[in-house]
């Protein structure tokens, strides 16, 4: 039995077993051994535990393994803990899946959520003590033309089920503030990238058949855009929101890292090259068909985040990326176990499609 008073601060990292929520608690749970961490994840295929091995045994770190539309579960860990803050990660986070599966997206991004902010305001209600931070994405704001970038203001214009289902939950967590009073943050980030994603996402799906020598599946032109942030300077923006955020606020975190698709599976490609000897292995890359509502371009404007919290990314895109590549190449095992089962099936599915 865990003595949950003699922690300053008892939080709930929902979707901790996952590629940010990994990251977030590898960086958290070391630098505040004063705070309780409870990670709950309910291990979808996108979920891995060996991710936290480095932490599984801290004494101000636990798992649970709950679904986070289990209300009862959920209740019932938050008073088993004494819950006073919770980071809320756990979603349904790829964009192809959510378009050929949306009811998950439903379920997870928006029941998910609404029920975790149900419990927040009860337990608002009773001790007065709770901040609920809501990790959001920039796909909510649509699509952009060639110039211009998203600001904590942007109209919400989502395309995908992902996104429309990750706005939802944005206007659920606006709302509760609004209404009822709940001491909430919401932070919309651009694509991240680093150790720990799984390999259905376009860099670790390139590092991964760039090694195999497999197809680079580009979709369509190849010159759609994304905006591209480490994960780790992420988790240095999420740690100042949760602490420094004001009630009510979002926060728009990004690098500044736009280039397109095409170019960037050039680049893992060179980079690879020069890492391994030798290629061209951007000879593999081969144009598929496109993605349906595909997005054209993403970029964030982060000016408020770095005016108002200091935030700046450590990382440029040169470093990250050659951490990344080295991370998958140094973890194999990690990477080829993520890719046995449902993975592989749903690819061979998609592509018997095209
Ligand atoms: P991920 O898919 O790697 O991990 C999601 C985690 O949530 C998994 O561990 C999964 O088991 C868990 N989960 C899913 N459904 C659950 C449920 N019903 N109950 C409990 N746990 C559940 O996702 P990620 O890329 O780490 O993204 C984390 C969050 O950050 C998401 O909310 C996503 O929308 C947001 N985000 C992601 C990116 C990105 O580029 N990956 C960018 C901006 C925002
Ligand atoms: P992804 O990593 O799925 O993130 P998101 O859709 O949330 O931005 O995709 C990043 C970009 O790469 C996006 O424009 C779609 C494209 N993409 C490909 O061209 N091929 C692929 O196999 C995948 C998975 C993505």
């Amino acid at each position: 039995m865990i003595d949950t008073k003699k922690f300053k601060r008892r939080i709930v990292v929902t979707g901790g077993a996952g590629f940010i929520g990994s990251n977030l608690l590898l960086y958290l749970v070391p630098k505040y051994a004063d705070y309780l961490f409870v990670n709950v994840d309910c291990l979808t295929y996108a979920g891995n535990l060996a991710n936290l091995k480095p932490i599984e045994n801290a004494p101000n770190y636990i798992f649970e393994k709950i679904n986070i539309c289990d209300l009862p579960l959920m209740q019932e860990c938050i008073a088993r803990y004494n819950v006073n803050g919770m980071i809320h990660l756990a979603a349904e986070s790829h964009v192809d899946r959510s378009i050929s599966g949306p009811g998950e997206f439903i379920k997870t991004n928006i029941i998910g959520t609404f029920t975790l902010l149900e419990l927040a305001r009860q337990k608002t209600e009773v001790t007065g003590d709770f901040r609920f931070h809501h990790v959001s994405t920039d796909e909510v704001y649509g699509s952009l033309g060639e110039k211009g970038s998203f600001t904590e203001s942007s109209p919400y214009r989502p395309n995908s089920p992902y996104a429309a289902s990750k706005a939802a939950s944005d206007h659920l967590v606006r709302t509760f503030h609004k209404t009822y009073g709940l001491d909430v943050v919401t932070s919309n980030c651009s694509n991240n990238y680093g150790p720990y994603q799984f390999p259905e996402k376009f860099i670790p799906l390139i590092i991964r058949n760039a090694k195999s020598s497999l197809p680079l599946p580009v979709y369509g032109d190849g010159k759609n855009i994304r905006d591209w942030l480490y994960a780790e300077d992420h988790c240095r923006a999420l740690d100042l929101v949760f602490h420094k955020g004001v009630s009510g606020q979002t926060y728009n975190i990004g690098g500044r890292n736009e280039i397109e698709n095409v170019e960037l599976a050039r680049k893992v490609c060179r980079m690879m090259d020069e890492m391994l000897g030798g290629g061209p292995r951007a000879k593999l890359i081969t144009f598929v068909k496109d993605r349906p509502g595909h997005d054209r371009r993403y970029a964030i404007d982060a000016s408020y985040i770095r005016k108002e919290l200091g935030w700046e990314p450590q990382f440029t895109f040169e470093e990250g990326l050659h951490s990344t590549i080295q991370w998958y190449l140094d973890n194999n095992d990690w990477l080829e176990n993520c890719a046995t089962g449902h993975y592989l099936q749903y690819y061979e599915r998609m592509y018997a499609n095209k």
